[in-house]
C-alpha cells in the first residue's frame, strides 16, 4: 500500500523528487488502476518504492524472480526492468480482473516476454513448482511478497528453499501502518497478528539476515545466508 508513511510529508515529497521518476507506462498504469479499481488502487506500490525495487533487483544481479501478489502490475514492471539479460519474472495472483490490466501494461512496457503469470492461490502455485519448471529450482535470485498478509509466513517458507544463497526475499507492508509496533490487543485484526508473528520469526531466523526498511508501509529486506 502506498499511502502510509512514517515520515513527514515534506520528506516523502523530497524522497520522491530524488528517486527515479515513473515513465509514461507507469504513469498511465496508475491512472488506469485508479479508474478501474477506485480505492483499491492504494494497493499499488508507490513510485519511490517501485524505483527501489528496480534498484534492489539490479544490486542482486537478478535474472530469475518470483512475485507473490501482482495486482495491476506496477511492482512487476519495476522488478522486470531490473532483471539482467534473459531475465524472467514469475507473477502469482488470484485475480483474473486485476491481472488483465497488468497484462496490458506488460505489453505497453515491452516486457511480455520477460513475465509469466500463473493464476490461483499463490501457496498452491509455489507448492506445485516442480523440478524442470524454469522457476522450480533453487536458483531464484529475488522474490517479492505483497499478497494476503495472513499467508506471509507460508510464502516465506515456500520461497526460502527456492532462493539461492545470497539472494533476497522482499516483503511489503511489514509495518502495517505502524500497528505491529502497538501493544497487542484483543481488537487486533488477523493481518496485524500475523505480521507481528512473521516479523518476530524473521528477526530471529538464523537462515537469513534481515532488516525492516522504514519505506512507506515497511519493506523487509531478507538475504538468504544458508
Ligand atoms: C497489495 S496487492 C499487490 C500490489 C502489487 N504488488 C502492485 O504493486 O500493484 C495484493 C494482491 O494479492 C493478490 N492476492 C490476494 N490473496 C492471494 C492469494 N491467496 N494468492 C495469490 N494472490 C493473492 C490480490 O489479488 C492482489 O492483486
Amino acid at each position: 500500500m502506498s499511502d502510509f508513511n512514517i515520515l513527514d510529508p515534506a520528506i516523502v515529497s523530497y524522497l520522491g523528487d530524488h528517486s527515479a521518476a515513473p515513465d509514461a507506462v507507469l504513469r498511465d498504469l496508475v491512472e488506469r488502476t485508479r479508474a478501474a479499481t477506485g480505492g483499491r488502487s492504494r494497493m499499488q506500490v508507490s513510485p519511490d518504492e517501485g524505483a527501489l525495487l528496480t534498484l534492489l533487483t539490479r544490486l542482486v544481479g537478478a535474472r530469475r524472480a518470483i512475485e507473490v501478489g501482482t495486482f495491476t502490475g506496477y511492482s512487476s514492471i519495476c522488478i522486470a526492468r531490473g532483471l539482467g539479460d534473459g531475465g524472467r519474472l514469475l507473477c502469482l495472483d488470484v485475480s483474473e480482473d486485476y491481472t488483465a490490466i497488468a497484462r496490458d501494461a506488460w505489453l505497453d512496457a515491452g516486457l511480455e516476454d520477460r513475465i509469466e503469470l500463473r493464476l490461483g492461490p499463490a501457496i498452491d502455485t509455489l507448492a506445485a513448482l516442480a523440478a524442470g519448471d524454469e522457476f522450480g529450482g533453487s536458483d531464484i535470485d529475488l522474490a517479492f511478497v505483497d499478497a494476503d498478509k495472513e499467508s506471509y509466513a507460508a510464502y516465506y517458507e515456500a520461497l526460502l528453499p527456492r532462493v539461492r544463497s545470497g539472494g533476497v526475499i522482499l516483503v511489503d507492508n511489514t509495518l502495517w501502518s505502524g500497528r505491529v509496533a502497538a501493544p497487542p490487543s484483543d481488537d487486533d485484526d488477523a493481518s496485524t497478528v500475523s505480521l507481528r508473528a512473521f516479523n518476530d520469526a524473521v528477526a530471529t531466523d538464523d537462515r537469513v539476515d534481515s532488516f525492516i526498511l522504514p519505506v512507506r508501509d515497511g519493506l523487509t529486506l531478507i538475504r538468504i545466508s544458508t
